[in-house]
């Protein structure tokens, strides 16, 4: 019997998640189908009790219920606590298991695809909304040496910042005038979507920086900033997307599907 898999969001008609996840089953041989459906924005927690009424065994959660998510599961693991939104549900007959594999997926992205080792390196976060606190455990996680939080409110940052630096000491807050430098700055804000750029100063980029952008779709202006003022290296995140997809796939399945020919994929139809 094929395993029928799903992402929720609210618009879903340009997701790619469907034909991510039907590339890695051809891949695999998994059994599965895997569609998009549009939820009510009131509507979220009766559409996921729908689908596990009629044998789902998971999916994918998207704007704008990531949250709603993280309150429906009924176990979350610690990356979904920390990111207090979960991006993957997992259906058994008695619990819902809430993920989030954002984080998971920037970090294999960099490390795995971008060949870029994430050990002892001096990180700063652009950001400190959903995106920010969903990829910020993960990043500590990986054995970096310092995370640092950047955000136009800073406020936001410092909220961030707090929730973190219990467990681990290694984080703190970038306020302007600060003169540090950075060896990975990743764009975790929205600026992208108004073709706006998060202010920075260009004296953050290390030599050899890698400078990550995690939207995808076009060169944004916090890309172009960073090849203008000399980055190694400059990505989007579309990698990461694939990478994330890639997480959610073996939470369900335990099998790790491939993912450079799925991004290559990707990258050919834009
Ligand atoms: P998301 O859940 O997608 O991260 P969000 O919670 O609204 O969305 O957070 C958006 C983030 O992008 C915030 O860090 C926001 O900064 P503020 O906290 O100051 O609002 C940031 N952001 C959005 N547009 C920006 C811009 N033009 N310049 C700098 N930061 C911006």
């Amino acid at each position: 019997m094929t395993d029928k898999y799903a992402v929720i969001g609210n618009p879903i008609a340009h997701s790619k998640s469907p034909q991510i996840h039907a590339l890695f089953a051809r891949q695999t041989g998994q059994d599965i189908s895997y569609e998009a459906i549009l939820a009510p924005l009131d509507g979220f927690s009766h559409t996921v009790e729908q689908l596990r009424k009629s044998g789902f065994k998971g999916c994918s959660i998207t704007v704008p219920f990531k949250f709603e998510a993280s309150q429906l599961a009924t176990i979350l693991t610690e990356r979904a606590q920390s990111a207090r939104a979960v991006n993957t549900l997992k259906f058994d007959s008695d619990n819902i298991l809430g993920d989030n594999t954002d984080g998971a997926g920037l970090v294999r992205d960099i490390e795995n695809n971008l060949g870029f080792h994430l050990r002892n390196k001096r990180v700063l976060l652009v950001g400190a909304g959903g995106a920010a606190y969903g990829v910020a455990l993960p990043l500590l996680q990986a054995d970096i040496n310092q995370l640092t939080i950047s955000n136009r409110t800073i406020e936001k940052a410092v909220n961030l910042a707090v929730s973190l630096v219990k467990k681990y000491k290694n984080v703190d807050v970038f306020e302007s005038p600060d003169s540090r430098i950075f060896d990975l700055v990743v764009n975790a804000t929205s600026s992208g979507l108004r073709d706006e750029l998060p202010i920075l100063p260009p004296t953050v980029l290390a030599p050899g920086v890698l400078a990550y952008d995690m939207m995808y779709g076009r060169e944004t202006p916090f890309m172009r900033f960073a090849r203008q003022n000399g980055a190694a290296t400059v990505s989007d995140g579309l990698g990461m997307l694939v990478e994330q997809a890639a997480e959610s796939f073996f939470i369900w399945r335990g099998v790790r599907p491939e993912t450079a020919t799925v991004i290559a994929a990707l990258r050919k139809q834009r």
